[in-house]
Order: C-alpha cells, then sequence, then structure tokens
C-alpha cells in the first residue's frame, strides 16, 4: 500500500476574471480557449455521434414554461434539501473523473465553490483529488460517487475512506456498464490505459499555461486509486491498472451488496428506464439521478427531460429524483422541478467555468444559474422551490 499524499496547500479563493461572462455558453467559450483541444473535447464530447448528448440540451430547452403575473411572488425561496444535505438551491455538482485534468486540482477548488455557494459537491472514484483531500478542505458533508471493482476488498476500502471523509451521500453510477467511444478522444489521442502519443504531446504542447498548471499540480493521478496499485501509482499505471480491476457489467447483486455495506443515503445514477427505477427502489435507493452519463455512455439513449416524468409516475412522490443532464440554464433547473424533479446536477456547466478560471469560474457559474433561477420563478409564480404548481411545464 502507498503512503497517503501529503497535505495540500492551497491559495485561498480570488475575485473572477469573468466579469462580462453573462451564461453558461460564455463559460463555454472561455473554457475552448483556455484549455488543449482534447482537454475540451474530453469534457465537451460525448460517445459515438452525440445525438444523445445534443438531445439532454434540445429536450429542456424545448420545453415551454407557463407564465404567471397575477401571484405574489415578492420573495422567492430556492433553498431545499438534497437527499438530506442542506442546498441553498436545487443543484448539485455531478462527480466528474479526472477534473484536475481540466484545472489543477480542480476537485478540491470546485467542492470549496460549492460549499461557497451553498449547494452539494459529489467527488468521484476516478478524481485527481481524493477523498481526503476534499474532506480537508470541507466542513460540509460531500457526496462520493462509487465505481465498482471486480475486488470487493478495493470495494471495501473505498466504503471506508468515504465513511473517514464523513461522506454522508453514496452515490453508485449504474450506466457504465462498458465505457462507449468517444470519437473525439481517440482522434485527439486521448485513450485509455493513458499515455502519451504524439498527437496529444503536441496538442498539449500548444498549451503552455494548461501544461505549466497540470506539471506543478501536486495532484496528477487517481488520488483515490493509488493505494491499489502500488509505488509507481502514475496516470498512466493507475489507467492500465482500472482497465484490469474495473468490474463494469453490474448487477442487482452489487446494489444489494452496496445497499448491506453502506448505511448513509444511497442514490443510484444512471437510470433512465421505469422498470430499472422500481428494482433500485425496491434494492433500497433513497434517490435516483435520471440521467444517461451526460451522452458519453449509450448514444441514442432518451435524455433525462423526457424520461424523468415516467419514472416520476412509477416510483411515486416519496422517492427523491435529480435530474442529470443538459442543465445549462437556471430556466432548465426550473423545468426540471415542473418535470417532477427535486433538483439537478450539473456537470459540464461548472466544468466550463472551472476550465475558465478554477474556483472563480465554478462560483461564477453557480452565481449565473441562481439569478437565472430566481429571474424564472419570479416569472412563473413560483416563490418556493419546494412547492411548484401544477402545469408548470407546458
Ligand atoms: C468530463 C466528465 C467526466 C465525468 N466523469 C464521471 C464520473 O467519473 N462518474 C460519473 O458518475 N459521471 C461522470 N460524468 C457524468 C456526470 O456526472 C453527469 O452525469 C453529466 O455530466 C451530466 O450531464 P451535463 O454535463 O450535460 O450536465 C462525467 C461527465 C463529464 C463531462
Amino acid at each position: 500500500m502507498t503512503q497517503p499524499a501529503a497535505p495540500l496547500h492551497l491559495r485561498p479563493a480570488r475575485k473572477s476574471r469573468l466579469n462580462g461572462t453573462r451564461h453558461v455558453a460564455d463559460l463555454r467559450l472561455a473554457a475552448k480557449r483556455r484549455l488543449p483541444r482534447s482537454i475540451f473535447d474530453y469534457v465537451d464530447g460525448g460517445s459515438f455521434d452525440e445525438t444523445t448528448l445534443r438531445d439532454n440540451e434540445a429536450d429542456l430547452a424545448a420545453l415551454r414554461l407557463r407564465q404567471r403575473v397575477l401571484v405574489d411572488v415578492s420573495s422567492r425561496d430556492t433553498s431545499t434539501t438534497i437527499v438530506g444535505h442542506k442546498a441553498a438551491m436545487p443543484i448539485a455538482l455531478a462527480p466528474a473523473g479526472l477534473a484536475g485534468l481540466i484545472s489543477p486540482h480542480g476537485e478540491v477548488y470546485s467542492a470549496r465553490a460549492a460549499q461557497e455557494h451553498g449547494v452539494p459537491f459529489c467527488l468521484s472514484t476516478f478524481s485527481t483529488c481524493s477523498l481526503a483531500d476534499v474532506a480537508a478542505e470541507l466542513d460540509d458533508p460531500f457526496m462520493f460517487q462509487l465505481y465498482i471493482f471486480k475486488d470487493r476488498g478495493v470495494n471495501e476500502t473505498l466504503l471506508e475512506r468515504a465513511r473517514e471523509a464523513k461522506c454522508s451521500t453514496l452515490v453508485i453510477t449504474m450506466d457504465a456498464n462498458v465505457m462507449s467511444p468517444r470519437h473525439r478522444d481517440t482522434k485527439n489521442g486521448l485513450i485509455v490505459p493513458l499515455r502519451l502519443t504524439p498527437r496529444f504531446v503536441f496538442d498539449v504542447a500548444r498549451s503552455p499555461s494548461w501544461l505549466i498548471g497540470w506539471l506543478t499540480s501536486q495532484r496528477r493521478t487517481f488520488g483515490n486509486i493509488q493505494e491499489f496499485v502500488g509505488k509507481k501509482a502514475d496516470l498512466g499505471s493507475c489507467s492500465a491498472w482500472l482497465k484490469d480491476n474495473y468490474k463494469g457489467a453490474y448487477d442487482r447483486d452489487d446494489l444489494e451488496w452496496l445497499r448491506k455495506n453502506w448505511h448513509g443515503k444511497l442514490m443510484v445514477k444512471g437510470l433512465l428506464d421505469t422498470e430499472d427505477a422500481r428494482i433500485a427502489v425496491d434494492l433500497g435507493a433513497d434517490a435516483i439521478a435520471v440521467s444517461n452519463h451526460g451522452g458519453r455512455q449509450l448514444d441514442s439513449a432518451q435524455s433525462p427531460a423526457r424520461a424523468l416524468p415516467a419514472i416520476r409516475d412509477a416510483v411515486g412522490d416519496d422517492v427523491e429524483l435529480i435530474l442529470d443532464g443538459g442543465v445549462r440554464t437556471g430556466l432548465d433547473v426550473l423545468k426540471a422541478l415542473g418535470l417532477g424533479a427535486r433538483s439537478c446536477f450539473i456537470g459540464r456547466a461548472f466544468l466550463y467555468g472551472l476550465a475558465a478560471d478554477g474556483e472563480a469560474g465554478v462560483i461564477k457559474t453557480l452565481q449565473i444559474l441562481a439569478n437565472e433561477l430566481d429571474v424564472g420563478m419570479a416569472h412563473t409564480g413560483v416563490s418556493d422551490v419546494s412547492s411548484i404548481p401544477d402545469g408548470l411545464v407546458l
């Protein structure tokens, strides 16, 4: 087993440089300017022809909201809870593998931004900063997203690390049986196991500020995985280990095992089907993230906006649903609530902010979404996100 990494010494938050930025689409363009092409595509892209990736955004954008004017909305409350976590608005940061490639110590900075804004953060198994790194920087509890490994001992250790980090919610991602081809990544030479292909080296060499950030970062491997890999646990050897040890093909036994071994809240992420949702609830899921992995897995899968209402009908009102995929504006959040979600995960929306301006960029994303949500509530007669009127979405 490797030694635990030395504690991080990170700078305090600073003011955002993104003064003229008005919406998440601007952050995406700023991210595109700052990142090497291959890293931008890793964030921005989806699987196969990216049909589902496009649908996720388009299906939310196509929904219309019911405008109401003769309703008193002089005070508006966006606060709620997300799987028991207090949240200043119905948004949580979705798990994102290798956020440290996007910006040095990306997971810790994103988690700090989430805490600053009062929304929950979820750490991926495949993060660069470890559970301990994030726990050391946060006062609030956070969520941990688990991928399952062939060796149950590895899974047990990860659960133990999550308990030590005081995670209250475990998120199990179930739509990653196999990794779907992402043509942009293949073309850019970003392939697993990660190694330095000439195309990738040429690409990152053209972004010196990104390269310096990465080379001087204190975390440049899979922070939660390195203890299983041994001495030379760099990005390449960890990703080779992951390829051999990742379980894939999850089934209900895995969920049953987890429910027995994790006593906190359990969220199942990556469901789109009513039958799967019923099974997950029968096996003890407290919440479901209705999701297709941001269009990164089954291309031609339904968008969460389309799938969610049927899942709401199938599982009833007591099961918490999180809409995950395609959320780019505060109005999208309002639409998700109108469809029956209690909250949303955001993925790329905060990753663009992280790429554009680190911690301050993630805060910027959250400020933009909060403002848009508030304005949307004022125009639709919604004074409290916990009591959404019927017929909000037309
Ligand atoms: C760069 C990137 C890395 C991701 N890594 C993970 C991961 O490690 N675990 C996971 O469950 N989902 C992962 N996802 C999916 C997100 O958690 C989330 O489902 C998706 O981003 C939602 O779609 P959106 O980006 O349109 O908001 C990742 C997404 C992106 C963009």
